[in-house]
């Protein structure tokens, strides 16, 4: 009888752990295919959400996303990314962004090359400074209506020196009525402070946010 049971408990447990392995963690970025790793990847190659690889060689701490015409309203994203002991500014670190535009798709000409593909033109590096800031100029972004309800979003990848590449729980905004309790209490990896951003409007009109980030690492 006993040894019935432990054969149970231990049927029980393998299919836990092989459920656990091939469970996708809450709040990746969604809009790419199957990745070919459960959380993080330490290949460039093959990992559909990586970004920060493909950073030009001439990437600034600030950066203007969307090309000439783009429709949508101006926004403006600036923060600071700071060592773990979320006091000390994280300069040379590169933070990867890509989002949707005001259809809620990822925009693509068809020209892109590697993850643009999936992650659409929408999409820009920052290296932060020896202040450790960034800045990004670009245009909100819509929700999309395929992923049952989820906020209109802008997926952050971070990586740097001793920091290999992992992905943030991307921008949300306040005003957004989407941002429910549900998808707050979902939040994988806030990065330290909330990843829902209240947007003002400054002297140009132009939306502002502010995300800051303290880094952690990932494998
Ligand atoms: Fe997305």
């Amino acid at each position: 009888m006993n040894m019935k049971k432990n054969t149970l408990t231990l049927c029980f447990t393998s299919l836990y752990i092989v459920f656990a392995a091939y469970s996708q963690p809450k709040n990746k970025p969604d809009n790419v295919p199957n990745q070919t790793s459960p959380v993080e990847s330490s290949n460039q190659e093959k990992c559909n959400w990586c970004g920060t690889s493909e950073a030009p060689e001439n990437v600034s701490w600030r950066t203007i996303i969307p090309p000439k015409g783009e429709l949508g309203e101006k926004l403006i994203i600036s923060g600071t990314v700071y060592l773990p002991d979320g006091k000390t500014p994280a300069k040379d670190i590169i933070v990867y962004i890509h989002h949707t535009n005001t259809e809620g798709i990822y925009p693509k000409k068809g020209d892109e090359k590697r993850n643009g593909k999936y992650h659409g033109y929408l999409r820009g590096w920052m290296k932060t400074d020896s202040k450790g800031k960034y800045e990004f100029e670009t245009i909100r972004p819509a929700p999309y209506h395929s992923h049952g309800g989820e906020p209109a979003h802008i997926h952050y990848n971070i990586q740097g020196p001793n920091y290999p590449e992992y992905w943030l729980t991307g921008i949300w905004f306040a005003d957004d009525p989407r941002v429910t309790d549900k998808y707050i209490k979902s939040v994988k990896r806030s990065g330290g402070f909330s990843n829902v951003i209240t947007l003002t409007k400054d002297e140009n009109d132009n939306l502002r946010g502010q995300r800051n980030i303290i880094l952690e690492k990932f494998k």
